[in-house]
């Protein structure tokens, strides 16, 4: 079969690119590796920022999230005995919407079936081929056992950290960035009304947790345990008891309301960066080129930023043969990349516990100056909430 784009991946990157190009009347083939439910069922943060729910909406699939998304002005940094504030409206005039991953995933594929272009769940054996000519094309299994391949004018990856994409492109031809941290998240989900207006991202002696939320009846929390933790050793129970005490339960009489736990899981947590994010006619985009810490709440947003970006250059080279906005695409992501994994690092850094009492101190001392100069709260407000999709760093 042939198409304009083959777009292999059919997370929030892939399902976006899609939409986007439809939108501008190009025809693309979305093939992914697992079924619906399955790429609905992965529990991933959605903390959008501004210039995401403006792409979201310019492109016709923000009705729901203007209905049921949490507009929050800010978030608060705690360390034991205070809870400070940020107040990102105050500072840069821009806030954030939770708005659960999930529910974004859902909305863009319902937009997939409206337009009716060619979907393939399911699809096994993904190989890609000819990547690096004007003729690629990407070969698989269908859901039936038939071996199909889509010919196209290009082949965007969003197939995430573990696709197939980043890894046909030559290693010769590629860097890779990397960095894993001593500890993970452990990730809840609770039955019952967040505590809190807004996210509380709290450091702490035993350890960093975040109170975070999905609606106004779910609740999302995490807490740092060790890298190789095992969830068997967290009963209910412990995991409350640790979450009100990190989160500073009791203390100005500020409690934690506990309620069932509906899903738990262990996250790693990993720095992660391959460049150029585009080899011949395969251009990578989301996760497939890159991972954040989830502390900046930026994975979901450099999806989206990607692929803004790659839309406008698959039309340009699609409807005009003009390459230009192609060949500056990987610098261009990666300018943003860059920006979005220094602030999650600098946020994990600053927030997640070492035994180290050197560490405490510098980390207690970064918390109290955010907390108290102007400036050092707009540089966390901008990176968390501001940053535009062409985020151009310093003129060269
Ligand atoms: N062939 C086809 N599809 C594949 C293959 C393959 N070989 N390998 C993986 N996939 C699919 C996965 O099943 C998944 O649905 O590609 C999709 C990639 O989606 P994500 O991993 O969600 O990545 P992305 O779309 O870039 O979204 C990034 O997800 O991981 C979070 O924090 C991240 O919020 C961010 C968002
Ligand atoms: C989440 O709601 O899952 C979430 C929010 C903010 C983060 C990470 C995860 O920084």
């Amino acid at each position: 079969m042939r198409t304009e784009v083959a777009i292999v991946g059919a997370g929030p990157a892939g399902l976006l690119l899609a939409h986007l190009l439809a939108q501008d009347g190009i025809e693309s083939v979305l093939i992914e590796a697992r079924t619906p439910d399955y790429v609905l069922g992965r529990l991933r943060a959605g903390v959008l920022e501004s210039s995401t729910v403006d792409v979201l909406t310019r492109a016709g699939v923000g009705e729901r999230l203007h209905r049921e998304g949490m507009e929050h002005s800010g978030i608060y940094l705690q360390w034991p005995g205070r809870r400070h504030h940020l107040d990102f409206v105050e500072l840069i005039g821009e806030s954030v919407t939770v708005y659960g991953q999930t529910e974004l995933t859902r909305d863009l594929m319902d937009a997939r079936q409206r337009a009716g272009q060619r979907s393939y769940y399911e699809a096994a054996d993904v190989v890609l081929h000819d990547i690096d000519s004007e003729a690629p094309s990407a070969a698989f299994t269908d859901a039936t056992g038939v071996r199909r391949t889509v010919h196209a004018a290009a082949i965007a990856g969003c197939d995430g950290f573990h696709g197939v994409s980043r890894t046909s492109i030559p290693a010769a031809r590629q860097r890779i960035w990397e960095r894993t941290y001593p500890y993970a998240w452990l990730g809840v989900l609770a039955a019952v009304p967040p505590s809190t207006d807004e996210l509380i991202y709290a450091w702490h002696p035993e350890g960093f947790a975040l109170h975070s939320m999905r609606s106004e009846s779910t609740s999302r929390l995490y807490l740092q345990v060790d890298a190789a933790e095992d969830l068997a050793d967290w009963p209910d129970e412990r995991i409350w008891d640790a979450l009100a005490l990190r989160l500073g339960h009791g203390q100005d009489g500020w409690e934690l309301e506990r309620g069932d736990l509906t899903g738990k899981a262990v996250l790693p947590m990993r720095s992660f960066v391959s460049a150029p994010m585009r080899y011949g006619r395969l251009f990578l985009a989301g996760d497939a080129a890159h991972i954040v810490p989830p502390t900046g709440a930026k994975g979901l947003n450099l999806a989206v930023a990607d692929v803004t970006l790659l839309s406008r250059a698959l039309r340009a080279l699609v409807r005009e043969g003009s390459t230009r906005l192609a060949d500056d695409y990987s610098e261009s992501a990666l300018r943003r990349v860059w920006r979005c994994t220094h602030f999650s690092w600098w946020m994990t850094s600053m927030l997640h516990t070492s035994r180290d009492e050197f560490d405490s101190r510098l980390q207690l001392s970064q918390l109290e100056w955010v907390a108290s100069s102007t400036a050092a709260a707009t540089g966390l407000a901008e990176n968390y909430a501001g940053l535009p999709i062409e985020f151009q760093g310093a003129p060269s």
